[in-house]
């Protein structure tokens, strides 16, 4: 399957980055094809919400940044994996950014399965960020593969690795 990764931490080296870098080695070695992209270091803007995309646009989004890189990536998809850390209690505005500007389109073209993986500092912290991607799951209505968080002693261990292929197991 061809899976798309946004990972959203500003941090190369952080817990988010190294849950996707395990999950494309993992999907990769099961012989899927596998983009990942940092969308914290895109120029991403948010929505305008001036709805020309759905008149005179058909579909295209007015704004000329880095989401036009990203737009034939999610067309492409078959899997999208969500990797953010949770900044105030929800999914980090990183990778929001992205997810709202699909307005266009309304949702991923051929995207049928999705996962979150999410950092975090505090345990119990992830409420809100795992409502609004099960949402976004059914909105779109894709399969939830799963979801994978770390918070502080967890991040980058054997058990989240474990975890993370048991992810990538069930595509
Ligand atoms: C702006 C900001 C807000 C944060 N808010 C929370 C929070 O609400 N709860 C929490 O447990 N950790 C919070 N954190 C800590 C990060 O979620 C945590 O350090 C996470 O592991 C960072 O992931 P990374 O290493 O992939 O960047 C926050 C960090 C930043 C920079």
């Amino acid at each position: 399957m061809n899976i798309l990764i946004l990972q959203a931490s500003p941090r190369a080296k952080g817990s988010t980055a190294w849950m996707a870098q395990q999950y494309q080695d993992a999907a990769v070695a099961a012989g899927h094809d596998v983009t990942l992209v940092n969308v914290a270091h895109k120029k991403i803007a948010g929505c305008l919400a001036c709805e020309y995309c759905h008149g005179k646009g058909n579909g295209a989004c007015i704004q000329q940044d880095d989401m036009q890189e990203l737009y034939p990536l999610m067309a492409q998809a078959d899997v999208l994996v969500l990797a953010a850390p949770i900044y105030y209690f929800t999914l980090c505005a990183q990778i929001q950014l992205p997810i709202q500007r699909m307005y266009c389109v309304n949702k991923p073209a051929q995207v049928k399965k999705m996962a979150l993986l999410a950092s975090s500092y505090s345990p119990g912290v992830y409420d809100g960020a795992i409502a609004e991607y099960r949402d976004i799951c059914n909105y779109w209505s894709v399969e939830d593969t799963g979801i994978v968080t770390a918070m502080n002693d967890e991040q980058k261990t054997d058990a989240i690795q474990h975890k993370i292929i048991d992810l990538v197991n069930k595509l």
